[in-house]
């Protein structure tokens, strides 16, 4: 019989019930929320902010909750009747608390001045922006440098990011995006950590304790903001902004995890988003932002809405008009409010009417100016504002070396039949063909709204120290045309096939041909979804009428999600998975490419064999049809396996690890796991040594692997080390449906090995 040890209530969905059961129900369309009943909860605050918060006008109030878009580069749809007078008398009457999309110490400056000089309490902006990998210097994209599986690495990037962004005046990054990737057709998975809620949560604090250090008073520090809250990666079809379905079960093990992982490690904000759960916007859902977030994570920053999403409760057929948007974000949890212009409207008048409660005005404005205060903007409302300082971290070197060494670390090693690679630097006769090699805009990825155009390596000048003559360059096929940029769409090249001859020919003549193909830059990130996730336009056609002529190729893959790649892998030797790699692609590429670095990244993300078998990743239930039971009755494609191209954890080294058995030994909560691993190649090289289990029965079904440990090592050739886990009831338990961290006894499967799929086994059973 099974038995309940542990019972750790963090989560408690009952209390979404109880608080929805409450609400007076109207005839109009939505749910009207009853303000009377709704509480604002109690955190933490100080004489200083509650002395200022008593002065405020109610309009003052709002103003505080109000966030405005720079007037100078948006990255959404300006309101067709803002207009930037009335947007800086806004800004001088205290009608606006913080803005967003300013990038310069200059434009910080005279903004600050206009509110701290000019409103009546003289409180300052807080400056918000999408710095999402790197700032100025772009390091590689989120889900690349995830590929690194290197913690401390990635929190050095994000920590260079918060400097770089702090030196131009900006106190607070729209990220990390925590958002669980499992659909590669969804565009936004680059700007995650991939499919597994146990590397989310890791890699969700590392970039938390990375922007915001040890003291978010420093000037070298920002606030970060968990984003966005939650289920936005559910989004059916993998369709941008669609919306969302998934389970309890599903929110509370897969959804959220990563969520709480950023409260633990002291997030400021939080932001919600632009899809539904269970029917009901995350905008305005306050189960997930009152009754969740701020009660029983006793979260005490605040949560800024997405761009425009509180206007956007309209259009999904949850409230009435702006109004009604209005009041029901606020009774949500909503504290600020990004581009709807619906709190400045209408707030005044709903507390008026006794439709939203000043204390629920009190409490936002009250955690806004707590995040204002931690960040020293009232000690010093310039703080973040200094020129030289600003001159100083553009272009810093060290800054570099860090964005080319995580660069590296993100590259993965997808196929290297009879080690292609690395390549002789004494190579003859290499052709390199793709348009992507040339781009230097392309490599910085989508969201690099901080970098200035054409400022990374491409690879071309990445190869040219090593190479020299020795190289010759086609473009081959024209990939796009049409302006690059971050609200453009890019045009992809389909019926354009001048170019391929010319690469065909030069292949033919050639010793070994780098093919660097892919996705550009834009062409993943927001509102970027695609429905066919293959090389896009003609490059497949490219690469086969090359591959005829000459089979010696290496492809360099750049892309910001994972691609369908099986005639690839079937018919090219070498393939490096090579992402957007920021400002130091091309030096990165190269050292991998000629062994200055062996390539340690592996997948955070399934490869699919087809985009049919979306969404792709490990972590999934075992079915009552999971084996080959007989020819048709049982849970299968009748055109491919149902096994992935390359699976999550996946990467390949120069040279080869091997795994002992795993060392099973119970402990009084469940067990502790050894493995010897040994570097059996030729060369040194870095290792990432995962472990897995398998709940075999429990009272909620569990996935047939869930990842619970990691170590990333490093062996010189031939040496060996022995990784140790513990398995214990934070790796061993999961949520019930009603959100209880439960522990249960029984038997588990332990697997451990180099990636999901080839992995040595064993099993204890818990009791
Ligand atoms: C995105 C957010 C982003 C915001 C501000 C929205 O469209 O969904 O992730 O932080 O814009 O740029």
């Amino acid at each position: 019989m099974r038995m309940k040890l542990g019972l750790l209530t963090l989560f408690c969905g009952v209390i979404f019930c109880l608080t929805n059961c409450n609400k007076q129900v109207t005839t109009a369309t939505a749910a009207l929320p009853s303000s009377t009943e709704i509480q604002p909860g109690t955190i933490e605050s100080n004489d200083f902010i509650e002395s200022l918060i008593a002065k405020m006008t109610v309009e003052e109030k709002v103003g505080q909750m109000t966030q405005y878009t720079g007037f100078f580069d948006p990255t959404g749809p300006v309101p067709k009747d803002g207009n930037i007078k009335e947007k800086y008398d806004a800004v001088k009457s205290g009608r606006v608390g913080s803005m967003l999309n300013v990038k310069t110490v200059k434009d910080v400056r005279a903004l600050q001045k206009l509110a701290v000089e000019n409103s009546r309490l003289g409180i300052p902006l807080i400056f918000g922006f999408d710095v999402i990998h790197g700032h100025k210097i772009s390091a590689p994209i989120p889900l690349a440098e995830s590929a690194s599986w290197d913690l401390e690495a990635i929190e050095k990037s994000a920590a260079n990011a918060a400097k770089e962004a702090a030196a131009v005046g900006i106190n607070w990054t729209f990220a990390p995006m925590l958002d669980i990737g499992r659909d590669a057709r969804w565009g936004r998975v680059m700007e995650g950590a991939g499919e597994d809620p146990y590397l989310g949560s890791k890699i969700g604090a590392a970039r938390v304790k990375g922007f915001q250090g040890d003291d978010l008073s420093s000037p070298s520090t920002i606030a970060a903001c968990a984003k966005h809250f939650a289920g936005y990666g559910y989004t059916e079809d993998g369709r941008d902004y669609n919306t969302t379905d998934f389970g309890t079960s599903t929110l509370y093990n897969v959804v959220l995890p990563p969520f709480k992982a950023a409260v633990d490690a002291g997030v400021q904000t939080f932001m919600n988003g632009f899809n539904d759960y269970n029917g009901i916007p995350v905008t305005g859902n306050e189960f997930l932002q009152r009754d969740l977030l701020k009660g029983q994570w006793e979260f005490d920053g605040f949560i800024v809405s997405d761009w425009g999403s509180i206007g956007e409760m309209v259009a999904h057929g949850y409230a009435e008009d702006n109004k009604h948007a209005a009041e029901l974000a606020i009774n949500a949890g909503s504290d600020m409010d990004m581009e709807s212009y619906a709190y400045q409207a209408h707030l005044p008048k709903l507390v008026e009417d006794g439709k939203a409660k000043m204390e629920l005005l009190d409490d936002a404005v009250r955690r806004i100016l707590l995040v204002k205060q931690k960040l020293g903007l009232f000690d010093d409302p310039y703080l973040y504002c200094n020129e030289e300082r600003e001159a100083e971290m553009a272009n810093n070197q060290q800054i570099k070396d860090d964005a080319l060494d995580i660069a590296r670390k993100s590259i993965v090693l997808l196929k290297n039949e009879g080690n292609v690679l690395p390549l002789s630097k004494s190579i003859k006769k290499v052709a390199v063909i793709g348009q992507l090699a040339e781009s230097k805009n392309s490599p910085l990825g989508s969201w690099r709204l901080g970098a200035e155009d054409d400022t990374a390596i491409s690879v071309l000048e990445g190869l040219e120290p090593i190479l020299g003559s020795n190289m010759t360059y086609q473009r081959g096929v024209e990939l796009y045309s049409g302006v690059e940029g971050f609200v453009n769409e890019l045009a992809i090249n389909t019926d354009d096939r001048a170019g391929i001859d010319q690469a065909v020919a030069l292949a033919k003549k050639s010793d070994i041909v780098i093919v660097v193909a892919g996705e550009h830059g834009y062409q993943s990130g927001e509102g970027r979804s695609r429905s066919d996730i293959t090389l896009p336009g003609l490059q497949k056609e490219m690469l086969m009428k090359i591959k005829a002529v000459n089979p010696n190729i290496v492809l360099v893959l750049n892309n910001g999600r994972p691609l369908e790649l099986s005639w690839e892998d079937e018919n090219i030797p070498a393939i490096v998975e090579a992402w957007q790699l920021g400002a130091m692609a091309g030096n990165a590429i190269a050292d991998v490419l000629f062994g200055d670095y062996n390539p340690s990244g592996k997948l955070p993300m399934t490869f699919p064999r087809s985009v049919g078998q979306v969404p792709a990743y490990y972590g999934v239930k075992s079915t009552g049809r999971g084996d080959a039971i007989d020819l048709v009755f049982w849970s299968h494609y009748s055109d491919i396996s149902n096994t992935p191209l390359y699976p999550f954890g996946y990467g390949l080294s120069y040279t080869t690890f091997d795994y002992s058995a795993p060392q099973v030994t119970p402990t009084a909560s469940g067990a502790s796991v050894s493995v010897t691993v040994v570097n059996s190649g030729k060369v040194d090289g870095h290792e990432v040594v995962q472990l897995y289990i398998r709940d075999k029965a429990a009272s909620i079904t569990r996935p047939v692997k869930e990842l619970k440990g990691f170590e990333k090592i490093f062996l010189k050739a031939g040496a060996s080390q022995t990784v140790t886990f513990n398995l214990g009831d934070e790796e061993l338990g999961f949520f019930n449906n009603d959100g209880e961290y439960i522990v249960e006894d029984g038997a588990f499967d332990v697997m451990v090995g180099g990636n999901c799929v080839d992995t040595k086994n064993d099993k204890f059973t818990r009791d």
